[in-house]
């Protein structure tokens, strides 16, 4: 690993005693890829050499969103120049699915069509080209089924991948009819594109006897190897995956590789030749699942002080055509429909709705960002409601306050800092005052108007399926010292080999130079979860610290032994191994003769090797403490939670509609950061992410199903000039994970993506100020101009005419 600069942000003084090694725990290593990400050094998939006779291969897509196939004529595919040989669904020597948790995922359609880009078939060709101009020529002669393309469609026809769920709490109805306000309202928000800058890519080489190894880009290598087993008809054991890296997941290389890297894979079996497959940006867009888009319908009831007493949310989301990780998903939606807010009497309906469009999958937050975008719409009606400041409305219903702490689920919020943070970042960003000049500077201001928000994020850390939270490890030490260290997660440019090193660095005080993170493998390491829902280096930072530990423990014993000390007089610090005299500090060395003696860790591991002490060690973890019931939806899911806080202020313009962003405050608690530098990048970034789906990211389709925006010409994630002008991101200083994670550190990969929601609801906050704050805006995500501007003509029409929807 490369020694890099450290931020500037002091290490707690437990740990800045002990003398640091090089990437210590805490301290801000550059990613341990930097240097090679931007010299070009860092090999991604398909800059690894091409084995001599490697193939290239490229999808045929459907063109009808819902059909049946009558007649698939692939002659002009096969005679194309360079084509080597084709496959479709007789092709496929085992399951022709590749389906993560319900088996509805064909690999290859065979008799009917369920999405407009769905894939029919794969040419194998001599070179990239051929293969990707002989995907266009087959001729499929379709009969047009009837097509359900959206979630209202989807409502209306009952059409779901999955049964619905509902989360009840109290007495909802009786709660609603009894409070002294009441609001409806009905919200959407639309899906997003991952956008990784590597698009899906495998290259399978058939390796003896029937076995193969994938490159995969994916998220889950464990999952890939049985996808790539069951397509091919063969045991776990005759498939190895392996990543290095990915050029980015963001949760969109969780369960779709298993497509590619099957169709690879089946490809190198047939022809007995390597087979790589990179989707181009284009294919990629219109094949691979997104992020679920929601329609929100609401009700609530408050009081004067905009206090909710009932709420009830029907969530309907669109899966697409296949279940995928819409369950979990889904799920998560409906445990983060409370965001940071108490609801005693709540009812959360979720719908799983069946559609004939690409299979929507996992994507930062996993139904989190979903859930969130409900309860602060809500927050945000009332406060508009009973003219109060929704800052105000929401600290009133933070968890916390009284008896107020426990979940629709039934967990208790133990570990709230949300009011401290809220309290720590309106100060230091000056809000009243601010909103106080910003009403002042609209009321003398026509065309452009500002708004304002600071909105709340409280994010559960665990995957929701329990058996998932559990990870392992492989270390070895070296004869001169050094280490290779595996393990279950993968590296998509978040940091987590990095911190995961530091761990070691730190637990085994070498300096982290020392250490090699090598490609997850999942011959290494097995049946490893997938590097999600925030959890890497929770997990893999356990499981590595306690192979860590083991080693240690031996080295310990086996120096405590020759040199006749106990072991608590050998003591590892700064890469070096002090025996005797240590620990307690009244011991000597009574095995030799002299003073007590001090080796270089590699010294001791040499040693070690000679005494004939193994000095490689497995480790495991499981997270403890959690437990919850999929069928009542209730129990433990999380481990704890992680919170954050974010002030944003845009700008306006009435008469173009577009926004920008002026200024954004964040506070953000990772408890004791393992990484501060990663760490504000994951916070920095996650935010202009889910800025860019809540302002400029926006899907389109035809009337006849077919993804209109698949490429950066139609489709706009956030740019550099985009990035808020004033953009002040603070990670809290005062952060500690109250329960027992790796170094009381918190995960940082999703949630901070949530804290766009004040960019969000600045935009509202500016469009009701075009109404002189009289009414309510009606926005739907994402706010594009034509969005804003809709929004904006619909209030000022409900301004000169009352609306119809409020019943208080
Ligand atoms: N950061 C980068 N640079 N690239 C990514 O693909 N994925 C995000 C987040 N941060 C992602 C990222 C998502 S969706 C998750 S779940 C976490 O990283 C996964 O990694 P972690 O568990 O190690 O935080
Ligand atoms: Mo992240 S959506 O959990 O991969």
């Amino acid at each position: 690993m490369q020694p890099s600069e450290a931020v500037d942000l002091a290490i707690p003084a437990d740990r800045a005693a002990v003398p640091a090694v090089q990437g210590a725990v805490g301290s801000g290593l550059a990613h341990e890829s930097a240097v090679l990400h931007v010299t070009g050094g860092a090999a991604y998939i398909d800059d690894q050499p091409e084995l001599r006779g490697t193939l290239h291969a490229a999808i045929g897509l459907a063109s009808a969103a819902h059909a049946r196939i009558r007649r698939i004529d692939l002659a002009a595919v096969r005679a194309a120049p360079g084509v080597v040989a084709v496959l479709d669904a007789a092709s496929v020597p085992g399951l022709n699915d590749f389906g993560p948790v319900v088996h509805d995922d064909p690999i290859f359609a065979s008799d009917e069509v369920q999405f407009h880009g769905q894939a029919l078939f794969a040419v194998l060709a001599e070179d990239m080209r051929a293969a990707r101009h002989a995907a266009r020529l087959a001729e499929v002669d379709y009969e047009a089924l009837p097509a359900l393309l959206d979630v209202d469609q989807a409502l209306a026809a009952g059409s779901r991948v999955l049964p619905d769920a509902q989360l009840r709490r109290g007495e909802p109805e009786a709660a609603l009819a009894a409070a002294p306000h009441r609001l409806a309202g009905s919200v959407r928000h639309g899906g997003q594109d991952h956008f990784y800058l590597e698009t899906h890519i495998a290259y399978a080489i058939p390796q003896e006897d029937g076995t193969t190894r994938v490159h995969s880009s994916s998220q889950h290598p464990g999952e890939v190897q049985l996808q790539v087993a069951h397509a091919l008809g063969v045991d776990a054991k005759d498939v190895v995956v392996e990543c290095r890296r990915m050029g980015g997941g963001f949760g969109g290389k969780e369960s779709q590789p298993g497509q590619i890297a099957a169709i690879a894979a089946i490809g190198a079996r047939l022809t007995g030749r390597p087979v790589k497959l990179r989707l181009d940006r284009d294919d990629d867009m219109v094949l691979t699942g997104k992020r679920h888009d929601f329609r929100i319908d609401w009700e609530a009831g408050f009081d004067d002080d905009g206090r909710l007493l009932a709420v009830r949310f029907m969530q309907a989301t669109r899966a697409g055509y296949s279940a995928d990780l819409t369950g979990a998903i889904a799920d998560r939606a409906m445990f983060h429909a409370d965001n940071a807010y108490y609801l005693e009497h709540v009812d959360i309906l979720s719908h799983r709705c069946k559609t004939h469009t690409v299979s929507n999958t996992a994507f930062r937050g996993f139904g989190g960002p979903q859930g969130l975008f409900g309860i602060e719409e809500v927050i945000d009606a009332v406060a508009r409601h009973l003219d109060l400041d929704p800052l105000a409305v929401r600290k009133r219903n933070y968890y916390g306050l009284g008896e107020r702490d426990l979940t629709p689920y039934g967990q208790k919020v133990e570990d709230n800092v949300i009011a401290e943070l809220t309290a720590e970042l309106e100060a230091d960003c000056d809000y009243a005052a601010r909103r106080a000049a910003l009403r002042a500077w609209n009321a003398a201001s026509p065309v452009i108007k500002r708004g304002i928000a600071l909105t709340p994020v409280k994010f559960g850390i665990s995957f929701t399926a329990t058996h998932l939270n559990q990870a392992g490890a492989l270390l070895h030490v070296y004869t001169d010292g050094t280490v290779l260290l595996n393990h279950g997660g993968t590296e998509m440019g978040q940091g987590l080999f990095t911190k995961v090193a530091q761990v070691v660095a730190e637990e085994l005080q070498i300096d982290v130079s020392h250490i090699r993170v090598t490609a997850s493998d999942t011959s290494k390491v097995p049946n490893a979860s997938a590097t999600a829902a925030s959890s890497g280096a929770d997990l893999n930072g356990k499981a590595a610290q306690q192979a860590a530990r083991k080693i240690k423990a031996r080295l310990t014993e086996f120096a405590a032994a020759r040199y006749g000390v106990r072991e608590d007089q050998v003591v590892f610090r700064a890469n070096r191994v002090h025996i005797g005299n240590a620990g307690n500090g009244n011991g000597t060395a009574t095995g030799k003769p002299g003073a007590p003696l001090s080796l270089s860790f590699a010294e001791l591991a040499k040693q070690a090797w000679m005494g004939r002490i193994s000095l490689s060690a497995t480790g495991y973890y499981r997270t403890p403490k959690i437990a919850y019931d999929r069928e009542t939806l209730s129990g433990r899911p999380f481990y704890y939670y992680a919170y954050g806080v974010a002030c944003s202020e845009v700008a306006i313009d009435t008469l173009t509609g577009e926004s920008r962003v002026l200024r954004t405050d964040i506070l953000h608690d990772v408890g004791r950061s393992l990484n501060p530098a990663i760490d504000l990048g994951q916070v920095e970034g996650g935010f202009i992410q889910g800025m860019g789906w809540l302002t400029s990211e926006e899907l389109c389709w035809s009337a006849d199903g077919r993804l209109t925006t698949h490429a950066p010409s139609t489709y706009k994630i956030p740019a550099v000039s985009d990035v808020p002008e004033i953009f002040n991101v603070r990670l809290w200083e005062r952060g500690f994970n109250a329960e027992d994670s790796i170094f009381r550190s918190k995960a940082v990969g999703e949630p901070p993506f949530m804290l766009a929601l004040s960019v969000w609801h600045a935009i509202k906050d500016a469009v009701a100020a075009a109404a002189d704050y009289r009414v309510t805006p009606q926005l739907n995500a994402p706010a594009t101009p034509e969005e804003i501007l809709r929004s904006l003509t619909e209030a000022r029409q409900r301004d000169v005419e009352p609306p119809a929807g409020a019943t208080a």
